[in-house]
């Protein structure tokens, strides 16, 4: 386990309470934490960076309690905080390669790091541009950025899409995908379900200061009593046949035939979408479209919310 929160509980004087919120994620994981406003996610991210004191509960990253170790955590874990603020009047460069000094780089390291980061953020064009005349997206890249200085194995990045545009949106989710795919472990807060839901292995839910759901997307759809469904269409009309030859495909619960279209309810944790598929053009019923159905984690969200999952 990279990252364990147990019970973790902070009170903030008479102004505000959050917990018992607890949490666990492997390495080379990419965890998303959702909630409403004021539930809690960016105190559980401070509170795994070693910014502030549990007052009850346990906080573990690396086997380490980052409170007690901030130097170790420092160089192991990359923060981009929910509102990043730069000097305005520095270059990216610049600012970068600060942030590589503040990491121990020195000398040829530094040029390099900050060459690696800008690629990897898509900043090369805007790297000798004031941060002060940034778009928001930008800013957004810049502090992922800084987050990846001296490459630590575990990334927090509270709310990275805040207040970016679809296509600033788009170019973060790529960036983010790629770490996923150099296997970096990112633990991150969004209000973008629908990001969340593309990007996270694991998925955490924090409601009215709790952890109340916390599992892989598939499994909190299915836990949350939506049915994942696949969606086929055929050339010609299904008779029985295909439909017997579908239902004893694993994780398959059943198939409904009417006419060209196929709906295939799905149980359990499967993915059974390829050997629907085969099944299919085995058949010789010709593939026209294969989609999936499962409701959104919005669904899910929003259902628990109503429903006050966590009173
Ligand atoms: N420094 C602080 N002083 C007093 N109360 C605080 C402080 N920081 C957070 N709180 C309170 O703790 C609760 C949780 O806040 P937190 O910022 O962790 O939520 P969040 O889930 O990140 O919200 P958002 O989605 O708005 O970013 C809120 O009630 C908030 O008012
Ligand atoms: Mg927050």
């Amino acid at each position: 386990m990279v990252v364990v929160v147990d019970s973790l509980v902070k009170v903030y004087g008479d102004n505000g309470y959050v917990g018992p919120i607890s949490l666990s994620m492997k390495k080379g994981e990419v965890y998303g934490l959702v909630g409403p406003n004021g539930s809690g996610k960016t105190t559980t991210l401070r509170a795994i960076l070693g910014l502030l004191k549990p007052t009850r509960g346990k906080v573990s990253v690396f086997g380490m309690d980052p409170f007690n170790n901030p130097e170790k955590v420092n160089q192991m874990v990359g923060y981009s905080p929910e509102i990043p603020v730069f000097p305005s009047f520095f270059t990216a460069r610049k600012l970068l390669s600060l942030s590589c000094q503040l990491k121990g780089l020195r000398g040829k390291d530094v040029a390099e790091e900050v060459e690696r980061i800008l690629d990897l953020t898509g900043l090369v064009n805007h790297a000798d541009r004031k941060v002060g005349n940034f778009s928001k997206g930008m800013v957004q890249r810049l502090s992922i950025g800084q987050a990846l200085v001296g490459d630590p194995e575990l990334l927090v990045l509270d709310e990275p899409m805040l207040g970016v545009d679809p296509v600033g949106r788009a170019h973060i989710r790529e960036i983010l995908q790629g770490l996923r795919k150099m296997g970096k472990t990112i633990l991150f807060s969004s209000h973008e379900l629908y990001e969340v839901e593309r990007l996270s292995d694991k998925v955490g839910m924090v409601y009215l200061g709790k952890t109340v759901l916390e599992n892989a997307v598939s499994e909190l759809i299915s836990q949350n009593g939506f049915q994942r469904s696949v969606q086929a269409v055929v050339k010609k009309p299904v008779d029985d046949r295909l439909v017997d030859a579908l239902s004893v495909v694993e994780g398959v619960k059943s198939v409904h035939a009417d006419g060209v279209v196929l709906t295939v309810d799905l149980e359990g944790l499967n993915d059974p979408r390829d050997k629907i598929a085969e099944t299919i053009v085995a058949s010789g019923y010709g593939l026209v479209e294969l989609k999936t159905t499962s409701p959104s984690l919005e669904q899910v969200f929003i259902k628990m919310v109503k429903n006050g999952a966590a009173t």
